[in-house]
């Protein structure tokens, strides 16, 4: 059976390192067809910088072209999220600089040219970041939709609140007009929201234990999300939720997550609920919002995946 073929849409960002690392060591279940950059967790520029670190880290520079994109947000004035992934966005880890360039096609062309020519095997669509790229992409080719089997998106909330104001998560405040745009689609997405990912964090004995994988891309891991932890401790007094790796891993275990279906609209008038998700609950609604997973399941299935590396 031909693998899934996916295109990570990222604001690296130290979660989103980590879930790039579990994609290419999956690559016996998923191929990553491409890397598409947005400004988020920091600026534009840093966010393509970081994800060709990773995409050299894991040995794929050769093979997956990393494009960038929107460098700032759709409407609304950009904002970025250092103090939770550090002034480089990898947690300041003294990575080596990426060697191999960019693709010199920038993401929303990327997203559109490879989804045109998915129409016959359809691409899943993972995004980790504001949704920009992909609110744009629709925006100039709506045909891409045949070329697109899902949406997995890590952003919102509804029970849990918010995590950079009381009502809204980071991704979609930093573009709800973006994320508006995607959820209303119509597209078949899954939401890896707050509700959910709140329910896994990684606590520093089960980051040792990614650790003593010993291959270099597990130990990287191991920094980054130690790292994470100690930024989310300083801010919230508590270790990291494994927000962006979430995507990737109930892509390979969706048995470990559960939610109901729903319409998402996006609150985008200006005011304390800007950038709030609000799910309409709804068996026939397009939207899978995730609100229940079997943490220690996921995460031994990270741990398993990762110690991919070095077989
Ligand atoms: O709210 C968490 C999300 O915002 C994650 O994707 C993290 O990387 C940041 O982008
Ligand atoms: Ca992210």
């Amino acid at each position: 059976m031909r693998k899934r073929q996916i295109i990570i849409d990222c604001d690296p960002g130290l979660d989103d390192a980590v879930a790039l690392l579990v994609a290419f060591a999956a690559s016996d279940m998923m191929d990553v067809v491409g890397i598409t950059t947005v400004a988020g967790n920091v600026p534009a520029e840093l966010t393509l910088r970081n994800a060709r670190i990773i995409r050299e880290l894991a040995g794929r520079g050769r093979d997956v072209p990393v494009c960038g994109g929107a460098p700032v947000p759709l409407l609304r004035d950009p904002v970025t999220a250092e103090d939770f992934h550090g002034s480089t966005g990898l947690g300041n880890i003294p990575f080596p600089k990426p060697r191999v360039r960019p693709s010199r096609a920038n993401a929303v062309n990327f997203l559109v040219r490879t989804l045109r020519t998915a129409k016959g095997f359809p691409i899943t669509l993972v995004v980790t970041g504001p949704m920009t790229n992909v609110a744009l992409a629709l925006t100039m080719a709506p045909d891409i939709r045949e070329g697109l089997k899902e949406i997995v998106v890590m952003g919102g909330a509804d029970s849990e609140g918010g995590n950079i104001t009381s009502h809204a998560e980071f991704n979609v405040f930093a573009d709800p007009h973006a994320a508006q745009s995607v959820f209303q689609s119509g597209i078949p997405t899954r939401v890896l929201n707050l509700d959910v990912t709140h329910q896994i964090r990684t606590t520093d004995d089960q980051v040792e234990r990614v650790r003593a994988l010993g291959s270099k891309q597990a130990r990287a891991a191991a920094d980054l999300l130690a790292a994470s932890n100690r930024l989310e401790e300083k801010a919230k007094a508590r270790v990291a939720p494994l927000h962006d790796p979430s995507t990737i891993l109930c892509l390979l275990r969706p048995d470990l997550f559960e939610g109901p279906q729903a319409t998402v609209s996006v609150v985008t008038e200006t005011g304390e609920r800007f950038g709030k998700t609000v799910p309409d609950y709804r068996e026939d609604g397009h939207v899978l919002w995730y609100n229940q997973a079997d943490a220690d399941a996921v995460f031994s299935e990270m741990l398993g995946q990762l110690a991919r590396f070095g077989e």
